[in-house]
């Protein structure tokens, strides 16, 4: 085949390209600063995140996914074009393009993607599902007659999967994610402790100190803030041991969701997944004890992937490695005229 083939995973907080034969080219932040007037892009990705929070009236940050779900198309191609044609230089030939999407995305709604991707530049483009990438860039093999439960939590969704034979069999998607986690924790900060602190902020002490597990050693985090009441600055501390309970009900809605697709899924592979265990991608499964916290609440062993915010794209890599694969599990590649209905 022809042109450059490129694998995009563009996710409510970041995104990874990867291009055959080179592996992961970009992994930036999934947002853009845009004009506020215009409309038009001033800067996208490492460069506007640095700017959030900071903006004046005249510029607005624009995330093209929402909750794991891509419904703002024009920023979405506004945001792929300049990165897309970054990676193919002055070549003839229009790339190809895997794109990963959620299993809750509809026909309908794959085929404006392809539009989407198809005035980007691209050739031919085919989809993939999320969990199902990511179960095979967590090193699952997914092609064989055996069942393989991923759960990919990202920043917007939590997309959980049973996959046998290189397909989804049964699958659940909702919109909480970790940054619904984050918004628990900036929620409780306002509500119980009297203080406003920024999106970033409240996304530093998830990752330091909050958990799914409560830690053998308490651990404090100072945290700038302020004060709700006569808005003054102020250092405060907050603990693992408050920041475990603020994210309870985040992770309920994590379990039921894997719960859900357990209890539709065949005897046999369910069978499998008891004996294979279950496998946690996407950067939601940094949060510190998720994996045995999870293998506690379920029964069921959890492994979680290595660099789990990765494991989506390198995916996509590994498929991309093999374009008789495409063809031959069916993930063909499409292009806007060519879709059947
Ligand atoms: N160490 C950590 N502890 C807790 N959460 C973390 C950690 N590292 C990253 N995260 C969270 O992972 C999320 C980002 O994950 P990821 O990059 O997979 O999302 P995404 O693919 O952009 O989202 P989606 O696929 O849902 O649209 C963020 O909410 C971030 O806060
Ligand atoms: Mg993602």
């Amino acid at each position: 085949m022809l042109g450059l083939r490129m694998g995009i995973d563009l996710g409510s907080a970041s995104l990874h390209i990867c291009v055959a034969g080179k592996g992961v080219v970009v992994s930036e932040p999934s947002v853009m600063v845009c004009d506020a007037d215009t409309g038009k892009p001033v800067a996208m990705g490492n460069a506007a995140v640095e700017m959030l929070g900071r903006l004046p009236n005249s510029l607005k940050a624009v995330h093209p996914v929402r909750d794991g779900v891509m419904d703002h198309l024009e920023a979405a191609q506004q945001m792929l074009r300049p990165y897309i044609t970054r990676q193919c230089g002055n070549r003839m030939f229009k790339p190809n393009v895997l794109m990963s999407v959620s299993t809750a995305v509809s026909r309908n709604e794959k085929r404006a993607l392809l539009s989407v991707l198809s005035d980007c530049g691209c050739g031919r483009a085919c989809f993939i599902d999320k969990p199902l990438a990511a179960a095979i860039g967590a090193g699952e093999n997914c092609f064989k007659p055996s069942g393989v439960l991923c759960v990919e939590i990202g920043s917007g969704s939590v997309d959980a999967a049973l996959i046998s034979m290189g397909k989804v069999v049964q699958s659940a998607c909702v919109r909480i994610g970790g940054r619904n986690m984050t918004t628990s924790i900036r929620r409780y900060l306002t509500h119980t402790r009297g203080y406003s602190v920024g999106f970033l902020t409240a996304e530093e002490i998830k990752k330091e100190v909050a958990g799914a597990v409560l830690r053998n050693t308490e651990v404090a985090f100072l945290v700038n803030g302020k004060r709700i009441a006569d808005g003054i600055p102020e250092l405060f501390e907050v603990t693992s041991t408050e920041m475990y309970w603020v994210l309870r009900n985040d992770l309920e809605a994590v379990a039921k969701t894997v719960e859900s697709v357990l209890e539709k899924a065949p005897t046999e592979l369910l069978s499998d997944v008891l004996l294979n265990g279950i496998v946690l991608t996407g950067g939601g499964a940094n949060l510190y004890g998720i994996g045995p916290w999870l293998q506690e609440r379920l029964s069921v062993p959890v492994r979680v992937a290595q660099e789990p915010e990765k494991a989506v794209v390198r995916g996509l890599d590994f498929v991309l490695r093999d374009v008789s694969r495409l063809f031959r599990e069916e993930y063909v590649y499409l292009n806007a005229q060519t879709q059947e209905d």
